[in-house]
């Protein structure tokens, strides 16, 4: 049976800044779904991450259908209702657009859909990531299917002898979709130069090279790109199927321990470490650190199971210590250097303006 997976997100609006949604919010994109859903969807989860609601759906109508988009659009326009009853911070932020067109690709929401012939039990992982954006995903994917220190399935498992297949894309292009494919193993090395840049370069999709099936999608709108100005970080989303000619569900939870460094943090401005946190958990310390929620489920005939929340072991308690270490470490150098992200990433403009009207006090050495 061929099932779509979509998933869509959005920040609408938080309690205390940009920390987390309300009850009340989520309890009315929730009911909105529910009640308007009908038959078009089979079935449907909904969770947070930091300030941003994620809509997961199962469907049986393709990736992109513009009435799967209408109705998470349309959620979202609900709950902005009770975020502007409530007085939310960011009523409606990532709601850029007037009227619905279609699609929510380039309105704001982010989005990751996956289509596929079901399996006869089809494991996968739900990642969404708040404070951060599309290019922290490049890392921990990379590892995943291309390492075998990471993964040792590349060598173990007959199902991923002949690698897999990147679609990156380059999110500096705004005009229209600018990508290239590389394969695994033998682009490794072009790959990696890519990759080395997240900010311009972005994992869209990645393919099994054995079956040919999609394993990966993820979002990739950098909302500045979109808006012209600073309009938040683009805070991905991820699907990621699991299992047999994919990577195990280790092998790619493997490279969250490292807390790599990711652009965001405070005001979408800085390099911070990026932390594995629980399912529906806000943010704290410098409007961040970047967090990352992993929901593991099984699936049949498009039916959820309860999300299971893959980064509540007592293992990833050790690395938020770690990752909180290394935040404070680099909180402890402030705007200098590495800690702040370099001019062309800045999500704040008053820096350029200040910088032009130092130019005329600027004088030249007899
Ligand atoms: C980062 C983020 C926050 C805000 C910061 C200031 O993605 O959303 O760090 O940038 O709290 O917010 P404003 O400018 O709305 O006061
Ligand atoms: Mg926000
Ligand atoms: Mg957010």
């Amino acid at each position: 049976m061929k099932i779509t997976l979509s998933v869509i997100k959005a920040d609408i609006g938080s309690i205390g800044g940009h920390i987390c949604p309300s009850q009340q919010l989520l309890q009315r994109v929730g009911n909105h779904i529910e009640q308007t859903a009908g038959d078009l969807i089979i079935d449907h989860c909904l969770n947070f991450t930091g300030d941003d609601i994620a809509i997961l759906m199962t469907h049986t109508h393709g990736p992109g259908h513009d009435e799967i988009h209408k109705l998470a659009w349309d959620a979202f326009l609900a709950g902005t209702e009770t975020a502007r009853e409530q007085g939310l911070y960011g009523a409606g932020q990532d709601l850029l657009k007037e009227s619905f067109s279609g699609n929510v690709k380039g309105m704001g929401p982010a989005v990751a859909e996956l289509e596929f012939e079901e399996r006869p039990n089809e494991p996968f992982l739900f990642f969404a990531a708040d404070k951060t954006d599309p290019g922290a995903y490049n890392l921990p994917i990379y590892l995943a299917f291309a390492d075998p220190m990471n993964t040792p399935g590349l060598i173990l498992a007959p199902g991923m002898s002949r690698g897999f297949r990147f679609v990156v894309m380059d999110v500096s292009h705004t005009e229209e979709d600018r990508i290239i494919e590389l394969n695994t193993p033998e682009d490794l090395y072009d790959l990696a130069a890519l990759l080395r840049d997240p900010e311009r370069y972005v994992i869209e999709s990645v393919w099994s090279r054995d079956s040919g099936e999609q394993a990966v999608a993820a979002s990739t709108s950098r909302l500045h790109n979109i808006a012209g100005k600073y309009t938040g970080k683009d805070d991905p989303v991820m699907l990621v199927r699991v299992q047999k000619s994919f990577p195990a569900t280790g092998e790619i939870l493997a490279p969250y321990a490292i807390g790599h460094f990711v652009a965001g943090g405070m005001r979408g401005s800085h390099q911070m470490p990026l932390m594995p946190v629980g399912l529906d958990s806000g943010i704290s310390y410098f409007d961040g650190p970047p967090v990352v929620s992993c929901a593991a489920f099984a699936m049949h005939k498009g039916r959820l199971t309860e999300a299971v929340d893959a980064f509540a072991h007592p293992f990833w308690n050790r690395i938020r210590d770690r990752v909180a270490d290394k935040a404070v470490e680099m909180r402890r150098q402030g705007f200098v250097g590495a800690a702040m992200l370099p001019m062309s990433e800045l999500e704040y403009t008053g820096i350029m303006e200040k910088l032009d009207a130092l130019q005329p006090r600027f004088t030249v050495h007899e």
